[in-house]
């Protein structure tokens, strides 16, 4: 009788309790680099804020490494809610917005000062609203940096990287770079890169620093050129069913985590790139090579004339805007 008694007072409480206790809500996060860069490190800060503030309410599972999906299956499972967040690079949207393509154009940014007020501007906001138009909702924007030429011999005039194979990143703006120094661009995906390099599937490729690093390019790319020619970032995006989903509460504190991360990323960003320079001299494997301005100015004057054949699928308007920005 007793037994019987506590038995209604459990049902009785958990009738009671359970509706005003708020569904635990889990974010599946994925990802493709090693933990150890700006934006492996970021995933975990936005992780730590997230789960801190929510007393645990919202858990984030953070995947880098293309543990979980490459990017291109995670923006589709993103689209299916199978992950709800994601930061892929401004190259691997492109197929749905087309116009991220912007980011790939070589030699369109000055310095990150000048980017940053690309992306905090019209045009940055422009481009989240496009993406949201297919299913995401853009979230952030969080820096790698410019990206540098790396091969097994020295890439100092752009005659030298003629009839090389590059790995790129699916971007019909890589593939006209490449083209237009004669060269020859294969797309693979990130997780694919260092076992085409060491089977010589692929002779070359173009790298932020930490990604060169953390990915032990260094073993199988002898130079590296500090080319600074095209910048290298991602677009923070979480599920269009999942966010929906949130409450109030739950979309404020996932978006205040999302700004501070998004700080924590761009300042990391900044010292990483410093940091794994240091670390790639060190391994002493690949010779760093510095470019003099006119050498720089060979590559640009080849590389420019790509614009206008995107002026039709990223916009006149776009490209003028972003150039205007550095002005
Ligand atoms: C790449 O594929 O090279 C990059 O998109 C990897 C990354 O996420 O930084």
């Amino acid at each position: 009788m007793r037994k019987f008694g506590f038995l209604v007072g459990l049902m009785i409480l958990s009738l009671v309790a359970v509706p005003a206790m708020a569904a635990p809500v889990t974010i599946k996060f994925s990802h493709v680099v090693a933990v150890d860069t700006p934006k492996g490190q970021a995933a975990e800060y936005f992780k730590k804020l997230v789960e801190e503030r929510s007393n645990g309410e919202i858990k984030v599972e953070v995947y880098p490494n293309a543990s979980l999906y490459d990017d291109r299956a995670a923006l589709e499972a993103l689209s299916m809610n199978a992950v709800q967040m994601a930061a892929p690079s401004f190259s691997k949207f492109t197929t749905f917005v087309p116009q991220l393509e912007l980011f790939d154009l070589p030699f369109l940014f000055n310095d990150i000062d000048h980017l940053h007020q690309v992306l905090n501007g019209e045009v940055g906001q422009k481009l989240l609203n496009m993406v949201e138009k297919k299913g995401m909702v853009g979230m952030a924007y969080w820096d790698n940096g410019f990206k540098q030429l790396s091969a097994n011999k020295p890439l100092i005039k752009p005659e030298d990287a003629s009839g090389l194979k590059f790995r790129i990143m699916s971007s019909k703006v890589l593939e006209a770079q490449f083209k237009a120094l004669a060269a020859n661009p294969q797309v693979l995906p990130f997780s694919e890169v260092y076992s085409a390099l060491q089977q010589k599937v692929v002779d070359a490729c173009e790298n932020p620093l930490s990604n060169f690093y953390t990915q032990k390019f260094y073993e199988v790319q002898t130079d590296l050129t500090m080319s600074n020619h095209g910048y290298l970032g991602y677009m923070v995006v979480a599920s269009k069913i999942f966010w929906k989903k949130l409450n109030d509460d739950q979309r404020a504190l996932i978006t205040q985590a999302m700004k501070e991360s998004t700080e924590y990323a761009n300042k990391l960003a900044v010292e990483l790139d410093e940091k794994y320079l240091a670390e790639i001299k060190t391994a002493g494997t690949t010779k760093i090579h510095e470019l003099t301005p006119e050498q720089r100015k060979a590559w640009k004057d080849k590389l420019l004339p790509i614009y206008s054949e995107f002026y039709d699928a990223v916009g006149k308007d776009l490209i003028e805007g972003a150039l205007a920005a550095g002005k």
